[in-house]
Parts: C-alpha cells; structure tokens; sequence
C-alpha cells in the first residue's frame, strides 16, 4: 500500500490506470491539468485548495453485479469524513456528496472486470472540496468545507482521514454488505420528498424517491407508480 503525490497531473485516475499500482495504492495530485468528471466533465479544482486523487481496490471476490456496493460504501466513507468535521451531508444518487443543495464532493468510480463474472480492479477517484471558496461560473452549486464552516483545513490530515474512512467501509462491505445497503439508504439527499426530476427528453415531472436498487438504479415514486432509473435516465432539477 503506497500513497504517492505529485504536484501535478493531467489526472489521477488516468495515471493509477498504468500498471504497478495495487489493491490499496493512491495518487494525489495537488493540481490536475485535465481532471475527469461524470458525465464526460471536467473537474475544476483550485490547485493545493482541494483534495484530488485515486485509491486503487482490487475487489476481486465481488460480483461485477454487485459493484454498486463499491459506490456506496465511497459515498459513506466520504459522509463519515465530513461528520468527523461536523459537516452533516448527503448522497445524492449515485455518488454525489451534497451539503444541503450544493456540492462539495465528486466521485468518478471505474471498474475493470475479472473472469466469471468477478470484479478485477476498481478505480476510485475522490474530488473533496476542502479549501476552495471560489469557484468557476461554470461548475454546478459547488461548496466546500471551508465555505461552510469558515475555517481552514490541513488538506493531508483530511486526506488521512478519508483513507482511514474508505479502508473501514471497505471491510464493511466484504463482510456485511447489508449494512452498507441500509447506511446508504438512510442518507440518500431528498429521499421521501416531493421533487421535480429531468427525464433525457427534456421532460419534467415531480416524484419521490423510494430508495435505490442493490443493482444501483433509482427508485422513484410518481403519479403512485415507483419507477427503476438508471444512471443517465434521470437528472435531478435543483
Ligand atoms: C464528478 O463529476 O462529480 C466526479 C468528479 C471526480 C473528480 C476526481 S478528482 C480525482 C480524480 N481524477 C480525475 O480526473 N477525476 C477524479
């Protein structure tokens, strides 16, 4: 298990792709020339402000059915984090951390697929706002911990926490993956209120989600029908 930082990286979830990196090995980059979001997005970080950088799993005993525990139990390392700081947050589905409406925290997860239908490696890449209280007018209602709380944060002690907090979930997950489902569950970011949702053809409706899915996909309650969504065949409007 080694940690490595660079100063600079086009982005760390492209450089722990290489080989040589194994179960548990991670790359921080304190700025990212070409940093990757969801979606096909840049990730815009102010460089040496924030958190940016990859953890390499290699969760080769886990159905590739089953990798959406490995998204849950990053979202909840990252709530864990954020309480250590008293910041309450939440999970947007999938793997958004949100403050209240806005975002503090984004997660570009990657898996690579073993034989019999097992998992091989999984690639986990953690954008934590920490420091940063200005951001580009393009990036959709970003925050941070310093934007909520006032202060200043050690950016390596709150990396050491969020490593602690993803190995413990990890273990977790392999030995009591129903308990991941459930913490999850519970902080899902506006689970059981009415809210308007964006299908991909533009169309808006209000709905309730219900809860997620073990295979990942949204449950969302509409018109007193619950539907199963996909990611990219709902968008929440906030
Ligand atoms: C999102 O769009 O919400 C996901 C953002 C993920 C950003 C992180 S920063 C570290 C890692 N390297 C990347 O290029 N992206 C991820």
């Amino acid at each position: 298990m080694a940690v490595l930082i660079y100063k600079s990286l086009p982005s760390t979830n492209a450089e722990v792709k290489k080989p040589g990196y194994r179960h548990g090995d991670a790359v921080i980059a304190k700025e990212q020339t070409a940093g990757r979001g969801q979606r096909g997005n840049r990730w815009s970080s102010a460089p040496g402000e924030n958190l940016t950088f990859s953890l390499v799993w290699e969760p080769t005993t886990l159905p590739a059915k089953r990798q959406f525990l490995l998204s849950e139990a990053v979202a909840l390392a990252l709530v864990d984090t954020l309480a250590k700081y008293e910041i309450r947050s939440k999970i947007k589905w999938t793997n958004d951390i949100y403050v209240g409406n806005k975002k503090i925290c984004g997660i570009l997860i990657e898996h690579d697929l073993g034989t019999e239908g097992m998992l091989a490696r999984t690639i986990v890449g953690i954008g934590l706002n920490i420091n940063q209280k200005e951001f580009e007018d393009w990036v959709p209602n970003p925050t941070s911990m310093a934007s909520i709380t006032g202060k200043s944060y050690d950016v390596a002690e709150v990396f050491q926490e969020l490593f602690d907090a993803l190995e413990s979930r990890y273990q977790q997950l392999l030995a009591e993956p129903d308990a991941i489902e459930r913490d999850y569950s519970e902080l899902i970011y506006r689970k059981g209120e009415l809210h308007p949702f964006r299908l991909p053809n533009g169309k808006l409706f209000q709905g309730v989600i219900q809860g997620v899915r073990s295979s990942g996909e949204l449950l969302v309650e509409s018109e007193g029908m619950v539907v199963p969504y996909l990611f990219k065949e709902i968008e929440f409007v906030i």
